[in-house]
């Protein structure tokens, strides 16, 4: 009898505490950069966190699975993804002040519909061998005769191009950043092709001198034996605008509308505010923290400094249709 009496009252008391709903989440970031940071989170909190990779596609889903929708939070890359997630109307405000402590102003939403969580620079990649120190200077630069032929870039039309050249259209207007994008193509080296890592790939192969890409890309250069020589040939340079900083773009998070764990998900969020996660996730994707004290990888550290553009995130979103017309006036890609 005595074994059984100790397990029913065993049953007894798990049933009577609480039970931890985990927190479900769909991102289009890899999964296993994600993986650890929710890792600390889950020794931290013993709350467990779903990771469900969402390659596109992730509005339609919300919208399919309307308030029946299993995931409280979406993690996602770029303000035209961030943008698009607003507009569909699928996530909803998180008011906390731990949150607006951390995130600068300008990398939230004003309505706290979303949160960025890292910041990447989209930077030049420069030949170590044929560009010279000090060569590379502005954006605006690259549509001069100097880099006639020795530009290789990832489609026009791709969100992180046409961030950067909504960013030149918030600069200068419409007007000089449709010269601009057609100086630039002028002075491609071929057609745009691939991703940011194959146009380093091309610099190293002799075909280009310099390239477009994210800062991050170097990390995960050196990280994959096949791309370490890609990346060797080359060093980060930061350009800026005239009139501005390097421009950079956001990693940020927002809840759902259903939220059925609405709890959890809001300590989640909180928690990948804190330095410590902040550290874990921005030196894991080779990113720079949004919280200010948190500290960046060394690899990172070693590629140097920049001012951060002026423009803000809101109208660089604002001219995304503005810069999608521009790329096609000019056939950007063709
Ligand atoms: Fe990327």
């Amino acid at each position: 009898m005595k074994p059984s009496l100790a397990l029913l009252a065993g049953t007894a008391l798990c049933a009577a505490a609480p039970a931890t709903a985990d927190v479900n989440i769909y991102t289009t970031r890899q999964p296993e950069l994600v993986q650890p940071v929710m890792d600390a989170f889950t020794e931290a909190t013993g709350i467990a966190v779903n990771l469900a990779f969402v390659d596109g596609g992730i509005v339609e889903r919300l919208r399919a699975e309307g308030a029946r929708s299993p995931a409280d939070l979406v993690m996602t890359v770029d303000i035209a993804n961030l943008r698009q997630i607003v507009e569909a109307d699928v996530i909803q405000p998180v008011e906390s002040a731990v949150l607006t402590a951390a995130v600068p102003a300008e990398l939230r939403s004003p309505d706290n519909l979303w949160f960025a969580l890292t910041e990447r620079a989209r930077i030049v990649y420069a030949s170590k061998d044929r560009v010279a120190e000090g060569e590379v200077t502005t954006y605006e630069d690259l549509a001069s005769d100097t880099w006639d032929g020795r530009i290789c870039t990832r489609s026009g039309v791709h969100n992180y191009n046409l961030a950067l050249l909504g960013a030149m259209v918030a600069h200068h207007g419409e007007d000089y950043a449709r010269e601009w994008a057609a100086g630039v193509r002028e002075n491609l080296a071929r057609k745009p092709e691939g991703n940011d890592r194959a146009q380093v790939r091309a610099i190293w192969a002799g075909e280009c001198d310099i390239s477009l890409g994210n800062t991050y890309y170097m990390g995960q250069m050196l990280e994959d034996p096949e791309q370490t020589e890609w990346a060797n040939s080359v060093r980060i340079v930061f350009p800026t605008f005239e009139n501005g900083g390097t421009h950079v773009n956001v990693s940020g998070i927002a809840m759902t509308k259903a939220a059925p764990n609405r709890d959890e998900a809001l300590q989640l969020m909180e928690f990948l505010v804190s330095p410590e996660a902040q550290e874990i996730y921005a030196q894991e994707n080779y990113e720079y923290p949004v919280l200010e004290e948190a500290e960046v990888s060394d690899i990172v550290a070693g590629w140097g400094s920049f001012e951060p553009d002026t423009a803000d995130l809101a109208e660089i979103a604002d001219q995304r249709g503005v810069a999608l017309r521009i790329m096609e006036e000019v056939n950007f890609d063709g």
